[in-house]
């Protein structure tokens, strides 16, 4: 049956139609004159994008190295992003829950807490560490590749990278599997009430959670299937991206409706999802990174669960019978101006 729900562009939602003032500007902003501030969630997607995770060293300088380089994290993008406008150069930091006391010495955001495994019936959503994550943007692979030199020249020895995945546009924001991915982002005023905390935490307000997972795929397998066998697992159609009818309540639902989060209420939660496809022909390696910010965690960690354990139980997201994760961290994305304050002396 056709799925009215969903015909409305979500922007007419009058759920969505209030848009929540951050404390801090972290919207997109005007991009002729000036560059995109450091932590700008909703900058635009770009041709190219990294994704840095790295553990800080249990060493007796490293903590103040870290705050002072996220403190001025400003200032180092400037240089980079200064040299060509016109290629969105953008970068969030987020921190992990092990050292968002010790880092930062501020209330913890309400919800941070670190990746919890999820054990599904076949497949496994594994928890991996990370204490940073820099998603650093652009429509330059230069000026992402010089951001990292300089981030990482700055932190030296006071920090370990534990995964850097370099991913790449694939035609018309397609993932590697063939399908165009990112369509049901949030736009327009529910970007901001989709991912940025507000008064429901006050002294977080701004932030952003975000989760991310680097999955690679069997494409083997994969391309074993028809395509309509293909289109079932995702939930749209691969040449137009035509968006599938929900399967009946109790059998097997596509990838669209597990990732699909409703409170009691029947109120649906966006996430802004920023998926970049990474990997190497020569290497046989074929993945998708994804990377989801949200104003609440719990609306991930809900998907995760639907996608792994399945609804009902038992019948999981097929799409991991092709797709495996090879890691699952979750952070907390400061506003620009909590950032700033980390290197501040406070007793
Ligand atoms: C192998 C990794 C993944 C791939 C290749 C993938 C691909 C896709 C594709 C092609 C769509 C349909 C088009 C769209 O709306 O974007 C989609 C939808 C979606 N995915 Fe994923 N995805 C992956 C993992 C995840 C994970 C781990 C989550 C959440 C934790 C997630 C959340 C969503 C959401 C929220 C939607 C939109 C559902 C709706 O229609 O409301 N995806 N994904």
């Amino acid at each position: 049956m056709f799925n009215q729900r969903r015909f409305y562009s979500r922007s007419l939602d009058p759920r969505h139609s209030v848009r929540i003032h951050s404390p801090v500007n972290m919207s997109t902003q005007s991009r002729g004159r000036v560059p995109i501030e450091p932590q700008c969630v909703d900058a635009p997607l770009t041709q190219t994008a990294t994704f840095l995770v790295v553990t800080i060293n249990n060493t007796p300088s490293a903590v103040g190295v870290v705050r002072s380089v996220l403190s001025n994290i400003d200032g180092l993008a400037k240089n980079v992003s200064i040299r060509d406008l016109s290629a969105v150069f953008a970068c969030t930091v987020g921190i992990g829950s092990e050292v968002w006391d010790s880092l930062t010495r501020l209330p913890r955001p309400t919800e941070l807490r670190p990746f919890a495994t999820i054990q599904g019936g076949k497949h496994t959503a594994i928890s991996t560490p990370g204490d940073l994550l820099f998603h650093i943007r652009s429509e330059r692979r230069d000026l992402c590749f010089e951001f990292e030199q300089q981030l990482l020249d700055a932190l030296g020895d006071a920090i370990t990278v534990v995964d850097e995945t370099i991913g790449f546009r694939y035609f018309d924001v397609r993932d590697l599997l063939g399908f165009v991915d990112g369509t049901a982002n949030p736009v327009g005023p529910a970007i901001p009430s989709s991912i940025f905390v507000s008064e429901e935490d006050a002294l977080s307000a701004g932030g952003s959670y975000v989760v991310v997972q680097k999955y690679v795929h069997d494409m083997n397998a994969w391309n074993g299937l028809a395509t309509e066998q293909q289109e079932a697992i995702i939930g749209r159609r691969k040449l137009d991206n035509v968006e599938l009818d929900d399967a009946v309540s109790g059998q097997q639902q596509s990838h669209k409706s597990l990732a699909t989060v409703e409170d009691e209420s029947g109120n649906e939660h966006d996430i802004l999802r920023d998926n970049m496809p990474f990997g190497s022909p020569g290497l046989k390696e074929f993945g998708t990174y994804f990377i989801g910010y949200s104003k609440s965690l719990w609306v991930i960690e809900q998907m995760l669960k639907r996608m792994f354990i399945g609804d009902p139980p038992g019948l999981h997201d097929r799409l991991l019978d092709f797709s495996a994760p090879l890691t699952g961290t979750t952070f907390f994305v400061p506003s620009l101006g909590l950032l700033k304050t980390l290197d501040i002396k406070r007793s």
